[in-house]
């Protein structure tokens, strides 16, 4: 039986493979949706992309919801200089026709959840999660039918990517990610000590490109131009693959380690506000909440990806 997932999502290139890659798996995940929230660009982008990536794939039949346009206290924070003006720079792709769903985001969320037997859906924020934690502040009953949350966010020994202490998903929002890690639902995290594990290199970018279909082009491109940014800061042999870390999981979890651990979320601090304090020696006491990765079999990784990919055509 395929795994029931939402994925709430703000492409991003990176976000845009982490979709290819879950609607390239049919066996093993079923798309319920996809909820758009505002982070790398504005909610106005973040939906179209979703529904380009889509259309990319062939699957006009995926619903897509717009969810929530800003932060739940402050602005928004955006990353054009990571991902270009539009979010999904790199690879020229036809305007979206398919429709966005009428109902807001948190409202789909909310009904899925409430409708759903008990622990079948699993969350996949890939993004701020001002969505998730907004159906939990509006529906806290649904915390206990959620299977798990698996979401990419946080760092522990990267520290971070957006400030020197903070990831940029957990930054944007962390009053709601400290909702959703105070939950009491269980929850997967990919952070940046993996992330930065998963690099596309020359030969992986390559190989994408090699499939020769327009989502091995097109993933091809995207990565291209992620890696411009990422290449210049790091100084890395390629560009980090943050979000389909998420859906690689799922796919095949042996591929990551990590430990249980507390993880709190940092919402007042001058310098480290949004920063995931990450337990990871056991030092606190305080009970664990997350399993946090910390490693990945990079080579496996890319090859499932390839490999995926490689279906859509
Ligand atoms: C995360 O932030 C976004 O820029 C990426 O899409 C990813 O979700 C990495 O910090
Ligand atoms: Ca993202």
């Amino acid at each position: 039986m395929p795994r029931k997932i939402i994925i709430d999502t703000d492409p991003g290139q990176d976000d845009a493979v982490a979709i290819l890659l879950a609607l390239a798996s049919p066996d093993e995940i079923e798309v319920l949706g996809l909820t758009a929230v505002a982070g790398n660009v504005p909610l106005a982008l973040t939906q179209k992309n979703a529904r380009m990536i889509c259309e990319l794939a062939g699957r006009r039949d995926i619903r897509i919801f717009a969810g929530c346009d800003r932060p739940l206290a402050g602005q928004l924070v955006t990353a054009e200089h990571v991902h270009g003006r539009t979010g999904l720079d790199g690879p020229t792709l036809p305007e979206p026709t398919m429709p966005l769903q009428e109902a807001h985001a948190v409202a789909f969320l909310i009904e899925t959840l409430r409708a759903a037997p008990e622990g079948e859906v699993t969350l996949c924020p890939l993004g701020p999660l001002t969505n998730i934690a907004t159906a939990l502040r509006e529906a806290p009953e649904i915390a206990p039918r959620i299977r798990e949350i698996v979401l990419m966010g946080g760092a522990y020994f990267e520290v971070g990517n957006i400030t020197p202490a903070a990831e940029f998903n957990i930054f944007v929002d962390p009053e709601a990610a400290a909702i959703v890690f105070g939950s009491g639902i269980p929850i997967t995290v990919m952070p940046l000590d993996v992330t930065h594990k998963a690099l596309v290199t020359a030969p992986r970018n390559a190989a994408f490109r090699t499939l020769g279909t327009p989502v091995g082009r097109a993933v091809a491109a995207m990565t291209d131009f992620f890696e411009r940014y990422d290449r210049e800061k790091y100084g890395s042999e390629g560009a980090p693959l943050h979000d389909p870390c998420v859906t690689a999981y799922l796919i095949r979890p042996e591929l990551f380690r990590g430990r249980h651990v507390n993880v709190e979320i940092e919402t007042e601090g001058r310098f480290t506000r949004g920063m995931t304090v990450a337990d990871w020696w056991g030092v606190s006491g305080r009970a664990p909440n997350a399993t946090f990765m910390g490693d990945l079999d990079a080579d496996g990784f890319f090859g499932l990806l390839t490999d995926r990919l490689g279906r859509l055509t």
